[in-house]
């Protein structure tokens, strides 16, 4: 079985990359993560290839529409037998209802998780859009709507981690990325945690991109962050 705490952000253009990429990999050894650009240029066909090949799939398609549509969509993404996959809180507790009731009864029911506030948004662009508070209260405010509505867990950044395992408590699922092993580049990612540290403040899956997939050696740096996460204190 696998329990591996983290997610490979496989963000490549085409199927053949990430098939290529995925020859490198274990399944047992992580899960992956497959994206919106992935996801229209490959489809569910490459969703399916890669649950044959034994992996554990997070369709990060984050669904955000009426309650029904959401609902067939996510029966639909279960279909293809995804491990877990996301909506965004903002669409309410309807619509987050509606997604976990079209997946009860599944029989292998993927994990449901919610987006709180997408981490490229500011206090600026929050107050634009007409939420009121700052961005952690919103990401809290989110995060107790979707676990009332019936949802798994949260996506959150690594910061907001630590908050929310205190004020949701242990039954719910943190999921974050902007994870970079101590001296890694940041690349793009602003607000970054070590793996050990996200791990420490709570996080349950860690999701990595480019320290593993820009690796020369990807299952080494996949292990050396596994050695490392082994060592955190949850
Ligand atoms: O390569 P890197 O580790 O930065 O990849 C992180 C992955 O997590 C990417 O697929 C990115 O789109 C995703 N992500 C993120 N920040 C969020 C939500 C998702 O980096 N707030």
């Amino acid at each position: 079985m696998n329990n591996s705490r983290i997610i490979v952000a496989l963000d490549y253009a085409t199927a053949d990359q990430a098939l290529k990429f995925i020859n490198r990999l274990e399944p047992a050894s992580c899960r992956i993560k497959v994206g919106k650009e992935l996801f229209c240029r490959s489809g569910p066909a490459l969703v399916e290839k890669l649950v044959r090949l034994d992996f554990d799939v997070f369709l990060d398609l984050k669904f955000h529409d009426i309650p029904n549509t959401v609902a067939q969509a996510c029966r639909a993404a279960a279909d293809l037998g995804v491990w877990m996959m996301n909506v965004h809180a903002l669409g309410g507790s309807k619509m987050m209802e509606a997604a976990c009731s079209a997946l009860a009864g599944q029989a292998q029911r993927p994990l449901l998780i919610a987006v709180t506030v997408l981490t490229s948004l500011d206090e600026h662009d929050i107050k634009a859009v007409g939420l009121s508070g700052s961005t952690v209260q919103n990401v809290e405010r989110l995060a107790l709507l979707a676990r009332h509505a019936g949802m798994d867990g949260v996506v959150c950044s690594p910061q907001e981690a630590a908050v929310l395992r205190k004020s949701i408590g242990d039954e719910f699922c943190l999921v974050t990325p902007g994870i970079r092993p101590a001296g890694s580049t940041q690349d793009d990612q602003r607000r970054v945690m070590t793996p050990h540290e996200a791990i420490h403040s709570g996080a349950d899956y860690l999701v990595i991109g480019r320290p593993i997939t820009a690796a020369s050696d990807p299952m080494h740096a996949l292990m050396t962050i596994k050695a490392e996460i082994e060592t955190a204190v949850v």
